[in-house]
């Protein structure tokens, strides 16, 4: 089972081996995959996995993005004639697995699709010519021989709507496509390095698996019923068999904890190969950042009787307003329709366009919204050209500050409810003053911060604590940098100051204020006493803060003779 790497210059690769009885995997390796898609964040590529299962009968399980189109056929014709191949399993439809379906479909037109009901009509729309299909639902099973049994177990929303899983009885292998996955690009082909992947498997499920906490709960429950899972057959990032139980278990607990959350917020959006999708995501991460749960929705493959009841019972309602045009215009408007009948006057609402012309107007549906009484949770977002990191951080942030209105009473409650002598004691805990600043591309972010702690000598690290809905959180992940700028005492009020306004989504934290640019690219903050560059090693996760352990790369002082701001606080309740 040895993996045979081909290379070739763009850093687009390929990588083959057999991972079991009568299967093999195909890993196309994208080294340098762009960090346009908020899940991207930690910048280490990914992997588009496909697999072929051979019994008597053959199935190829999902394609790879047609930027592999030439690789992948390559790779493929080597490993099988494609008349050989009987069925194609669509996990679902997105087009970084689905990418090359038209064109299996060009060359092997006897060739049968397997897969959901919606997964089937979406390709209807996406492939643009008859094909033999098979819709597949839970619990069914397609017999290819020589004890390869698949049996398909339903997913709806991991992390899109069509969505299917497919179980191997003769290999106990599961092929679950986006669930499991992560954004990792390297040369191991299984999970043998946990510690060097947990970062890449945590941010991936925040991105992607954390606004649908609830339907990774049904769907695991779902596959409880399989018999024993030996190996994960991800669509994304090493194949999990070395720690199948553990890594299964953290999404369960992750989700078990996303759907307790007391308040959820109603994220619609339309999977339409376009931006509705990504946008959601960064909106619904915004969200989950701050402890509320979100439940995603797709208008064009809705429930009418669930959206009504799931609007009823929001607190928060997120729309993407789909597509005057195009075939399922009735199915959406319908969905609208039901979702304006179930809001009521307590919510909070955000809407985002994300085409200009051809979309369903804002105005009109944020007047009715306005006069049925809900409150605009962040101002409508309207977005004319492609989207940048710069769109997706405010879209993030949108999203935070809807989660931040929706938790702020909650957490005053909290706050006060500390026993006093408690409070007045834990406030004697004191720190300096710091402001953190990053840049990353072209989205920045910065934070006052005081619960500052050096942490060690050799490499020189210290620790800070961000709590989980700050802005600048996403921009300081394993591997990330940023500067520690510390504050000078009598000479910081004015930074303090600046630094504390509220900023509205995607603002820019920098304007007007005085910086120079660090090597590593973050911005130097020119009133400050010292500065340190700094890279993220490790994050520790605490109910309401990320620990972020950094080492420091270098580092200045301007003012030698001047001493650090300190922060001395009365209670232990606020920083
Ligand atoms: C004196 C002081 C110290 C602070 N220290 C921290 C800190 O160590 N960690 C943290 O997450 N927030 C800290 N904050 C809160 C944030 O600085 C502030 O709420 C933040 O800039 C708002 O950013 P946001 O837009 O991301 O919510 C502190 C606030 C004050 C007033």
């Amino acid at each position: 089972m040895v993996a045979t790497p081909i290379k070739t210059e763009n850093r687009l690769t390929m990588q083959t081996s057999v991972i079991a009885e009568g299967t093999t995997a195909i890993r196309s390796l994208d080294w340098d995959r762009d960090r346009f898609d908020i899940e991207f964040g930690l910048q280490n590529g990914t992997t588009y996995n496909s697999y072929i299962i051979r019994g008597e009968k053959t199935a190829l399980v999902d394609t790879s993005h047609e930027k592999f189109r030439e690789l992948y056929f390559n790779t493929l014709t080597g490993l099988i004639d494609l008349k050989e191949i009987d069925y194609l399993v669509i996990s679902h439809t997105e087009p970084d697995h689905s990418g090359l379906v038209r064109d299996v479909l060009e060359k092997a037109p006897h060739i049968t699709v397997v897969g959901s009901k919606v997964a089937i009509k979406f390709l209807e729309e996406l492939v643009n010519r008859p094909f033999t299909q098979e819709i597949v639902k839970n619990g069914d099973t397609l017999d290819l021989g020589n004890d390869h049994v698949l049996e398909f177990v339903n997913a709806p929303n991991l992390h899109w709507p069509d969505t299917i899983f497919s179980y191997d009885r003769a290999t106990q292998t599961l092929f679950t496509c986006d669930a499991f996955g992560l954004h990792y690009c390297k040369d191991d082909l299984y999970d043998e390095d946990l510690q060097a992947i947990s970062p890449d498997y945590r941010f991936y499920y925040d991105c992607l698996m954390a606004p649908n906490a609830r339907s990774v709960l049904s769907a695991m429950k779902r596959m409880d019923k399989l018999g024993e899972v030996q190996l994960v057959a991800n669509g994304h990032g090493p194949i999990l068999q070395h720690n199948v139980a553990e890594l299964m278990g953290r999404y369960r607990d992750w989700s078990k904890a996303q759907a307790k959350a007391e308040k959820v917020v109603a994220v619609f959006y339309v999977s339409d190969y376009g931006w509705s999708d990504r946008l959601s995501q960064a909106i619904a991460r915004g969200i989950t950042k701050t402890g509320v749960g979100v439940d995603m929705v797709d208008l064009k493959a809705a429930d009418q009787q669930e959206v009504q009841e799931l609007v009823s019972r929001a607190a928060g309602v997120v729309i993407g307003m789909p597509s005057l045009s195009g075939p399922n215009t009735k199915e959406t408007t319908a969905t609208l329709g039901t979702i304006l009948a179930a809001t009521h006057g307590k919510q909070f609402v955000g809407l985002f366009e994300s085409y200009g012309d051809d979309d369903e107007p804002i105005d009109p549906l944020l007047n009715k919204l306005r006069d049925a009484g809900l409150t605009e949770g962040f101002p409508a977002i309207r977005i004319k050209d492609t989207p940048s990191e710069a769109t997706y951080q405010l879209c993030e942030e949108a999203g935070t500050d809807l989660g931040q209105l929706l938790t702020r009473d909650r957490n005053i409650k909290q706050r006060k409810s500390l026993d006093t002598d408690l409070n007045k004691a834990m406030g004697r805990l004191s720190g300096g003053l710091y402001i953190l600043t990053a840049q990353k591309g072209d989205v920045n972010g910065a934070m006052l911060a005081s619960w500052v702690t050096q942490a060690s000598f050799e490499p020189l690290g210290f620790t800070v604590a961000v709590a989980k809905d700050r802005a600048i959180e996403s921009l300081m992940q394993v591997g990330d940098r940023f500067v520690l700028n510390i504050l000078e005492e009598g000479n910081y009020q004015h930074l303090m100051k600046h630094f504390l306004k509220r900023f509205k989504p995607g603002e820019d934290r920098f304007a007007g204020i005085n910086t120079q640019k660090a090597e590593n690219g973050s911005p130097i903050l020119g009133d400050a006493l010292a500065y340190l560059e700094c890279e993220v090693v490790s994050r520790m996760e605490t109910s309401d803060h990320w620990i972020v352990y950094s080492k420091v790369d270098r580092g200045r002082v301007s003012h030698p003779d001047a001493l650090t701001a300190v922060h001395h606080r009365k209670v232990g309740n606020y920083y």
